[in-house]
């Protein structure tokens, strides 16, 4: 078996980061794709590749994803329009972090990163993300008091 077959299934989180904030900079792309769901998070994916893929997710106020991590994709996302929010346990204590995350942040994580990303802003807000490889599950979190407790593990036909 070649050695290099891993390295070249991966995109790296900076090649990730590059991407979504390219495509936020091309509204042109997707911004007549963009739907608004009162029920849940509206997304569709834009591409899909044998090493990547990228969704489109709109969040109105209030929309969250909850804490999760990502099936050992590693990840990138960009806000494009509006503002969101993403909740984080830090090295090296495990504290909780809150990021504010306006029109033109970008996140770019590794394989094993948790995050909570909700709209607190009162304005709906639009985001591009890509991972890789592309999803093949995820793990759901609740935070308490005493740290993250796993709630479901869920597999891809559950988006
Ligand atoms: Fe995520």
């Amino acid at each position: 078996m070649p050695m290099t077959t891993e390295l070249t299934t991966h995109l790296s989180p900076a090649a990730l980061r590059g991407l979504v904030t390219e495509l936020a900079d091309r509204p042109a792309e997707w911004i007549h794709l963009v739907r608004l769901a009162t029920e849940e998070r509206w997304y569709q994916r834009l591409r899909l590749t044998e090493d990547h893929e990228v969704w489109l997710i709109s969040w109105l106020p209030g929309q969250s994803t909850g804490f999760h991590d990502h099936g050992g994709a590693r990840g990138a996302f960009a806000v494009a329009l509006g503002e969101l929010e993403e909740l984080s346990l830090g090295a090296p204590d495990g504290a909780l972090h809150t990021r504010r995350l306006p029109a033109g942040a970008v996140r770019a994580f590794g394989p094993d990163y948790l995050h909570d990303v909700r709209n607190t802003a009162n304005g709906p807000a639009v985001t591009l993300h890509a991972y890789s490889p592309p999803l093949t599950g995820m793990t759901r979190y609740e935070l308490r008091a005493d740290g993250l407790h796993t709630t479901a593990v869920e597999g891809p036909e559950q988006w």
